[in-house]
């Protein structure tokens, strides 16, 4: 596998609020996390993030998977993209769709997710946003958290890089608890792929 870039590259893919986008870039500008946003990716040109991406300088493109005739097509144009901008690193951060399998064999161990959730609990095809944590509390969970890890090709069951537990208070609702949840998301997770980029070097 190719070395890194120094500062390694890094591609961001969003599809929703793009809190952790945010908080990542964040994290680069204020040095927490030495690395390059080199592209944002996202299949919704609505995505939140994506004018604090463009104001940082950071190039995004909105990639919509099912609009190519086949996956095939979807996955040579993802890597195009990805070599264009000389990505070393993949991160996914609220990104709903599956990436193709040409992408995760190229990029294996490069390929990094947040899930809001202590997996292997809660994980899986549709435990996204507010499911994941409405499951939590409708299986009456003392305790949820958050889950850094490597992405392949089983959903969510990567290998696990960084877990950290929050608590379910009493009168939590799933918004209540998301928002607990995410505030550690925005810590554990520029902490945790500060850790993978210096071990990949
Ligand atoms: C986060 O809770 C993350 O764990 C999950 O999707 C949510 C994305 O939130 N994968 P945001 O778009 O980063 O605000």
């Amino acid at each position: 596998m190719t070395p890194l870039h120094d500062p390694p590259r890094l591609a961001f893919f969003v599809s929703g609020r793009g809190s952790n986008l945010i908080a990542l870039l964040e994290a680069i500008t204020n040095g927490a996390l030495t690395a390059t946003p080199a592209v944002v990716i996202s299949n919704r040109a609505s995505a939140g993030g994506l004018d604090e991406a463009l104001q940082r300088g950071v190039p995004i493109l909105v990639q919509h998977p099912a609009k190519y005739i086949s996956p095939h097509d979807y996955a040579t144009d993802l890597l195009r993209m990805l070599h264009h901008y000389e990505v070393d690193v993949l991160v996914l951060a609220g990104y709903l769709k599956q990436l193709p399998s040409e992408v995760i064999a190229e990029f294996a161990g490069r390929i990094i997710n947040v899930h809001p959730a202590l997996l292997p609990l809660h994980g899986g095809k549709g435990m996204y946003g507010h499911h994941v944590h409405q499951a939590v509390l409708d299986a009456g969970e003392a305790e949820s958290g958050v889950t850094i890890h490597l992405v392949t090709e089983e959903y969510d069951e990567g290998p696990v890089l960084a877990q950290e537990r929050v608590p379910v208070m009493a009168g939590d609702t799933a918004e209540s608890l998301a928002a607990r949840v995410l505030a550690v998301e925005h810590r554990l997770y520029a902490a945790t792929l500060s850790t993978l980029l210096d071990s990949l070097k």
